[in-house]
């Protein structure tokens, strides 16, 4: 019989910016219920891979598998699975904090949309600002937003490129909170950081890119 495939498995990923080659044969596994941190310095290319496991950026060569199929940017269906959130989210000016997750929990066919909202809103620290324009959030605020993007919607994979930006202490040990909670529930999680703390307290596992 043949073992389950992983959550998340990626093989061969390449990714060539003209003459640059900023990924070479990358491999990786995600496991469902399990965390895998990505670490490396400034340009050693762990943005680059997310974007294309996310499906924002086109590898030039290797194979990106959720649940062993590949996994096809044009597919609703699949999609759904993953949420995430970039190191660069940008957020409809005219639409307020609250607006902006129920948008997303609608458009996801989430039952009892205002609850789960307000549930996220509480957890992520932004009840008070919940009628407040993203132009208006600190800098801080608006990271949290981001994040409480990825907790209004259907997710079996969450992709996070450095989560812990911006965050404050008090943040930061609810972000850890939060990723090992996801992790019980039976979520994978992919994620780049520079924070040591945030790497030790969530990720199974750890996968150091080299500076070039
Ligand atoms: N669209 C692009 N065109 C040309 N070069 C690019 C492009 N995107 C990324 N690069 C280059 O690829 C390399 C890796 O960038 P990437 O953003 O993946 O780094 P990173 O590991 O996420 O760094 P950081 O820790 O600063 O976030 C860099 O040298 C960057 O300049
Ligand atoms: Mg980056």
């Amino acid at each position: 019989m043949s073992k389950t495939p992983p959550l998340l498995r990626v093989r061969g990923l390449h990714r060539r910016f003209g003459d640059l080659d900023v990924i070479t044969g990358l491999d990786l596994e995600v496991e469902a219920g399990r965390a895998l941190a990505i670490t490396g310095p400034n340009g050693s290319g762990k943005s680059t891979a997310l974007r294309c496991i996310a499906g924002a950026d086109e590898p030039t060569d290797g194979t990106i598998e959720l649940d062993g199929a590949a996994l096809d940017e044009r597919s609703a269906v699949v999609r759904r699975d993953l949420a995430v959130v970039m190191d660069d989210m940008s957020f409809f000016p005219d639409l307020s904090v609250v607006e902006h997750l129920d948008l997303l929990a609608r458009a996801h066919s989430i039952e009892d949309v205002e609850s789960v909202v307000d549930a996220v809103l509480t957890d992520v620290g932004l009840l008070a600002q919940a009628g407040q324009l993203p132009g208006t959030l600190s800098s801080g605020q608006r990271r949290r937003l981001a994040l409480a993007t990825a907790f209004v919607r259907p997710r079996r994979l969450l992709i996070l490129d450095e989560p812990e930006q911006r965050l404050d202490a008090g943040g930061l040990a609810w972000l850890a909170d939060r990723l090992n909670a996801e992790k019980r529930q039976g979520l994978g999680i992919l994620l780049v950081s520079h924070d040591t703390s945030l790497v030790e307290a969530v990720a199974d596992d750890v996968l150091a890119l080299e500076g070039r």
